[in-house]
């Protein structure tokens, strides 16, 4: 229906790795990377609130370049970042639900192949955190991102897209780890 095409994206937790290498005392490229996340997209508000578009998979690795501050403590090493991210989407599906509405407003019929894609994305990412020393090689890490991670979603029939819907994911992601020096 007209009106009805802002859309909601639920959370996830992954598995995460981050490689840093460190140019000087106060600068530092980070790469993150992880399992791939898995999202439900449903649509927000108006009539058909909540009803289940279908779902994705996506990897957002994001290369950080960051600064440490040296705050006259060798074990606290506190950070603040700025960086690019790519997110690539994929094994999307349309939910059973879209394909019934679907059928149901006689947008389509049950022979016709309703799929959902999703376009990569590049965003700015901003990073705060920091790293504890735990030993001389050992140290736990914890970071908080924004990432903006904004695309296109589409609903195609019969691969003609019917329906485009800008899909903002933008997620605040926490990082809590453990690390090793190298
Ligand atoms: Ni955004």
């Amino acid at each position: 229906p007209a009106g009805s095409t802002a859309v909601s994206v639920d959370n996830n937790t992954q598995l995460g790795l981050t490689i840093d290498y460190k140019f000087n005392k106060n600068k530092t490229a980070k790469l993150i990377a992880a399992t791939p996340f898995s999202h439900d997209i449903a649509v927000k508000g108006y009539a058909i609130d909540g009803l289940a578009i279908g779902n994705t998979k996506h990897l957002p690795p994001t290369l950080v370049a960051q600064y440490h501050f040296d705050v006259g403590n060798s074990n606290f090493d506190p950070f603040i970042g700025v960086g690019l991210n790519y997110t690539k989407f994929f094994d999307e599906s349309a939910s059973g639900a879209l394909k019934t509405t679907l059928q149901a407003l006689k947008v389509t019929t049950a022979s016709d192949d309703v799929d959902l894609k999703l376009k990569a994305s590049w965003g700015l990412a901003l990073q705060a955190g920091f790293n504890y020393k735990l030993s001389d090689n050992w140290g736990a890490h914890f970071a908080v991102s924004k990432m903006d991670i904004d695309t296109t979603g589409e609903v195609r029939v019969n691969n003609n897209v019917i329906q485009s819907v800008d899909v903002q994911i933008d997620p605040w992601v926490y990082m809590v780890g453990l690390g090793y020096k190298f």
